[in-house]
């Protein structure tokens, strides 16, 4: 049997985590040969804690195979310790008519003393995958809070974002989601963020010559996937909760499967595509260890595809001061 991986999980009782739990113990994140250790993190008040213990009594009567232990925590210093993978979900969702950055002041410090945690008590080659929104400023702060993790092994989800764009995509050509490749996402997890329409395939065709509708690229698919979070939290009074656990555990398996088609990911950016360094903005990636990752390069970027993500990078410099004004020595 492998070695199991210790898989820390913020938030463990949450709504998001109630739908991604069940699935890393049965084996779909991290592959069904790979055991693993759930150390699940909570608030240290009697309700949450209360919750997080039917949690883990939930998963006892599941009886999974590959769970090979679970450890409840109320302390960062608890769950991250020897943390293979830490999945930090636990914050604040935002409420109809917010954006996703007005949780920057709420959320941010969040991650300031679970990033020192985690560089204090987590495995040497600690991966971690931001889901708590802002998630590529909140990413960015625990990268900066943990000084001793190279900073390629800090993500943000857009995963989630992409999956959005290749179900609207399969709509519109008429196809199954599954004929949508190369769904890219640019910049931001942010209105602003670009879901690129010119570079997708759809049955290995670019989505230009199949859907053949720039209007549309422009006035209905991009403005639906970047809101498409928005939207939801209109419809249902919550923000995603299956879908984005979906998207989590489909960021991490393919970022553990070497070979894996091109994904979208926020990652530390190199200056690749002209994006500024040091921010961290989703990319195409292409797999080439566990944990390990590289940008796909040559991907063509349009005068639009240009000009939006340029709005996004601004948001996300804009993002990053207003930490570093409230959070001062980051
Ligand atoms: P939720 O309120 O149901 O659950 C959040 C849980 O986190 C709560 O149980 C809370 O007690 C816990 N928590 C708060 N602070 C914590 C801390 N410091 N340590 C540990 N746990 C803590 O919210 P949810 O619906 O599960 O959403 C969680 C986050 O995920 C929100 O910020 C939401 O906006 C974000 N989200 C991101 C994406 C994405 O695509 N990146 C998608 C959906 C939701
Ligand atoms: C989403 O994209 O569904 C999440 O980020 C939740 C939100 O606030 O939109």
């Amino acid at each position: 049997m492998k070695k199991p991986l210790r898989v820390a999980i913020t938030g463990a009782a949450g709504q998001i985590c109630y739908s991604l739990i069940p699935r890393i113990a049965s084996g779909e994140m991290f592959g069904a040969d790979q055991p693993v250790i759930l150390q699940l993190l909570e608030v240290p008040f009697e309700k949450p804690q209360q919750a997080l213990k039917g949690v883990a009594m939930e998963l006892d009567d599941c009886a999974f195979p590959l769970l090979q232990g679970v450890v409840l925590a109320d302390d960062p210093m608890v769950a991250f310790k020897d943390a293979d993978w830490c999945l930090l979900v636990g914050s604040k969702p935002r409420g109809p008519g917010m954006e996703r950055k007005d949780l920057l002041l709420d959320n941010g410090k969040i991650f300031v003393g679970q990033g020192k945690a985690i560089d204090a008590v987590a495995a040497e080659n600690v991966h971690v995958a931001v889901v708590g929104n802002p998630c590529n400023t909140n990413a960015w702060i625990c990268a900066m809070s943990a000084p001793r993790v190279p900073k390629k092994n800090f993500s943000a989800m857009t995963r989630l974002d992409q999956n959005r764009a290749m179900s609207q995509l399969a709509a519109k050509a008429g196809v199954h989601s599954s004929a949508v490749t190369e769904a890219i996402i640019w910049g931001n997890h942010s209105a602003t963020q670009y879901p690129d329409y010119y570079n997708a395939k759809i049955g290995g065709k670019p989505a230009p010559a199949v859907i053949g509708d720039e209007a549309w690229a422009k006035d209905v698919f991009i403005p639906t996937v970047q809101k498409r979070g928005a939207a939801i939290i209109d419809i249902a009074g919550a923000s995603s909760r299956f879908s984005a656990a979906n998207g989590l555990i489909d960021h991490v398996h393919s970022l553990v499967t070497p070979g894996s088609t091109v994904h979208s990911v926020a990652v530390w950016s190199n200056g690749d595509y002209g994006i500024d360094k040091d921010i961290m903005a989703s990319f195409p990636v292409r797999t080439t260890g566990h944990g390990e990752w590289e940008v796909v390069k040559g991907y063509d970027l349009n005068a639009l595809a240009k000009e939006r993500i340029a709005l996004s990078v601004k948001e996300l410099k804009e993002e990053i001061a207003v930490v570093k004004e409230m959070l001062g020595s980051l």
